[in-house]
């Protein structure tokens, strides 16, 4: 008799499940095998292969360099160390805004190509007919609004979206149509809390928040940053459980010392 439990995944059906049930959703980032092996063992419900690999696995400054074929690296790496979790792949800058038939082609070599489970996209209104084809792929598809870091040089700066009524009644439109455009979930980035609070009552999707307060349906970090491996990022959304950097580096500095003094390697760690 096999004495294996089966480990049951994580699917966009349970994530609503738990919506409907009242049950918060964590997601972290992740952009290579080990550190996805890590979440998912941690517990982690959901992962996003955020294009933020641009910044923080790259050194960009935005997302917008990086491209189709990069992400599909990052997702099939990060698949490979997946056994429970979600697994969502951003779509990036310039693989999805042409058209909707662009939009599915992206969408279908990121999931044939990397066995990712979902894609994610930014935008409203202007995205709704490339959601609607790709779901109708098959292929499910998680929205993103607020802050969409794609139109960082639209915006100008990283500052917290839609506090003015104009911008609001704008985003509550928005999220209801890429909801009816068959979205299974909605990442809302940097908008205030009262309004996330308004738009997860709104919808029957799950919202995903970041620097959205604590009303959405679950939260997302860059995990890079909540390990505090970014240097000197430390926006007021933002908790950082470790102090990763600091403990890094000085493990560098300990080891180039052991080194230079001939401590390392010792008798016992050698042949
Ligand atoms: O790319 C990313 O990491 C993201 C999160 C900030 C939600 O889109």
């Amino acid at each position: 008799m096999s004495v294996h439990k089966e480990l049951k995944k994580v699917t966009t059906h349970r994530l609503q499940e738990m919506k409907n049930k009242g049950e918060k959703i964590a997601m972290l980032t992740a952009y290579d095998y080990s550190m996805a092996t890590v979440v998912d063992e941690g517990g982690i419900d959901a992962v996003l292969v955020g294009d933020s690999a641009s910044m923080v696995m790259a050194g960009h400054e935005t997302t917008l360099p990086i491209t189709l074929d990069q992400m599909i690296y990052h997702a099939s790496s990060v698949i490979r160390g997946v056994k429970r979790a979600l697994v969502v792949v951003d779509l990036p800058f310039g693989s999805y805004q042409g058209n909707s038939k662009e939009a599915l082609n992206s969408a279908i070599r990121i999931m044939k190509e990397s066995g990712a489970h979902a894609v994610k996209l930014e935008g409203g209104g202007e995205v709704a007919e490339s959601i609607e084809r790709i779901v109708a792929a098959g292929i499910p598809v998680m929205g993103h609004l607020g802050l969409t870091p794609q139109s960082i040089y639209k915006f100008g700066t990283y500052t917290v979206r839609a506090k003015e009524e104009a911008e609001a009644e704008k985003l509550k439109k928005d999220v209801l149509r890429i909801q009816q455009a068959g979205c299974f979930s909605v990442v809302l980035e940097k908008i205030p809390a009262a309004l996330a609070a308004e738009v997860t009552q709104s919808l029957s999707i799950p919202t995903i928040g970041i620097g959205a307060g604590p009303h959405c349906d679950g939260q997302v970090l860059v995990v890079n940053d909540m390990i505090g491996l970014t240097k000197g990022f430390r926006p007021r959304f933002l908790r950082q459980y470790l102090d990763l950097y600091s403990q890094i580096s000085g493990a560098v500095q300990n080891y180039v010392n052991d080194v230079k003094t001939n401590d390392f390697p010792n008798a016992s760690e050698q042949y």
